[in-house]
């Protein structure tokens, strides 16, 4: 009989840890912008599409890990509705990391704006222009961004539940082990 594992596979803990750290920093890239009129918010903006579409990218490529191989189960004893919580806002983080960056790509094609990703790399439009998208996709991005953060705060408080209160080995499960 195979043992189920008690971690996350390596390419899963790194892309979680990776991406965490990107999407943070996207979350304060993108309040940054819209609060600043100098010329940081060209600086920002520069920043923030091309780590956007990575973030888009490596979505994908963790997606694709995530359902070849199966994540470790959750303690038998975990109440119903905390595990169905977790499994909720996994698949909602991972919706939110495709939808986010596309909603964003979307809003700039639908205002005419050149998507660039450096001075030579454009990327083309994936929705015609239009004033009325433009608007509407540009408030749908800042309200998917605060689910997002939301969603966030959810993840990290419940994975500090996890480590420092029931001690079961759920945090541990996305760390490395030194110990052998
Ligand atoms: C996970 C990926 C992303 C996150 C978390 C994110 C987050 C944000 C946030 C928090 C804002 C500020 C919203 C506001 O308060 O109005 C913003 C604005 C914006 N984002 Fe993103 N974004 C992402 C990806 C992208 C991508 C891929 C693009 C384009 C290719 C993009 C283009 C923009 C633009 C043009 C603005 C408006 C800037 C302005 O008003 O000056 N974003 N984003």
């Amino acid at each position: 009989m195979t043992r189920s594992p008690t971690q996350f596979v390596l390419a899963a803990r790194v892309l979680h840890w990776l991406m965490a750290a990107m999407i943070v920093a996207m979350l304060f890239i993108g309040v940054g912008m819209v609060a600043s009129v100098s010329e940081r918010h060209e600086w920002l903006l520069r920043i923030h599409k091309p780590l956007g579409m990575a973030i888009l990218l490596l979505a994908v490529v963790r997606l694709a890990v995530r359902l070849r191989h199966a994540p470790p189960p959750l303690p038998d004893d975990l109440p119903a509705i905390q595990k169905l919580a977790a499994l909720a806002s996994h698949w909602l983080l991972y919706a939110l990391m495709l939808i986010i960056p596309l909603v964003g790509w979307a809003m700039l094609s639908a205002g005419g704006y050149p998507v660039m990703l450096s001075e030579s790399l454009r990327l083309p439009p994936i929705f015609p222009t239009n004033a009325i998208a433009f608007a509407m996709l540009r408030h749908a991005h800042a309200w998917l961004a605060i689910l997002l953060l939301l969603t966030f705060l959810a993840h990290l408080g419940a994975a500090l539940y996890h480590g420092l209160i029931r001690r079961d080995g759920v945090l541990s499960s996305m760390l490395w082990s030194w110990r052998k």
